[in-house]
């Protein structure tokens, strides 16, 4: 039976399912070009960055964390200050099951409410479960930098996408 998934802001005691679910994305090496694993001091520290508008939502299901997403600053120019990146991981365990539907809807929410207007992403262009979540959710592809990026020492492609909120 699909178990019914809530969402809501992150707090500080959830930072260490914070990072092992962030662990798993780096390890799999199909969410994005880290490669080191992160420790709790990392996280103290992207915690820190993440209060105020760029703000982070968990996904539970039955009082576990399954997943969590963020918003994170796109650009310091205040040129940008509508415009916030986004970062989205869910556990191995509960991926494919509509966590990930459940967390952009509700950080999309919180972006609106913390006035950014657009939402912007990068993403492996093989990652083909995140871009079809982003797609069905009205993401639209930029285009792609070629060798953007190098990972394990192999040149990475990188797709940007976006989403804007007023038009
Ligand atoms: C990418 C990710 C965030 C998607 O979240 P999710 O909870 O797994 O996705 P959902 O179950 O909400 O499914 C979203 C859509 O993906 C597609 N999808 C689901 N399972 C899939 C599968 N096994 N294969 C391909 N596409 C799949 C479907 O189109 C689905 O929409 P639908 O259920 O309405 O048909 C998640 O899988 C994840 O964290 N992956 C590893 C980290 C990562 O890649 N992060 C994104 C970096 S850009």
């Amino acid at each position: 039976m699909l178990k019914l998934v809530t969402t809501r802001l992150a707090t500080h005691t959830d930072l260490e399912a914070i990072r092992d679910i962030y662990n798993q994305g780096i390890q799999d090496r199909i969410a994005t070009l880290e490669s080191d694993i992160k420790d709790h001091a990392f996280m103290q520290e992207w915690y820190s960055k993440h209060q105020g508008r760029y703000g982070v939502i968990v996904a539970e299901i039955e009082g576990i964390v399954a997943g969590w997403a963020s918003l994170n600053q796109y650009n310091s120019r205040s040129a940008y200050d509508g415009v916030a990146s986004l970062s989205i991981y869910i556990d191995r365990d509960f991926r494919g099951r509509g966590v990930g539907s459940h967390l952009l809807k509700a950080i999309e929410q919180l972006a609106i409410q913390n006035d950014f207007y657009k939402i912007v992403l990068y993403t492996f262009p093989q990652n083909e479960m995140a871009q079809s979540l982003y797609r069905k959710n009205g993401y639209r592809e930029v285009g792609i930098f070629h060798n953007q990026g190098r990972l394990d020492g192999k040149f990475i492609d990188i797709m940007a996408m976006e989403k804007c909120f007023i038009y």
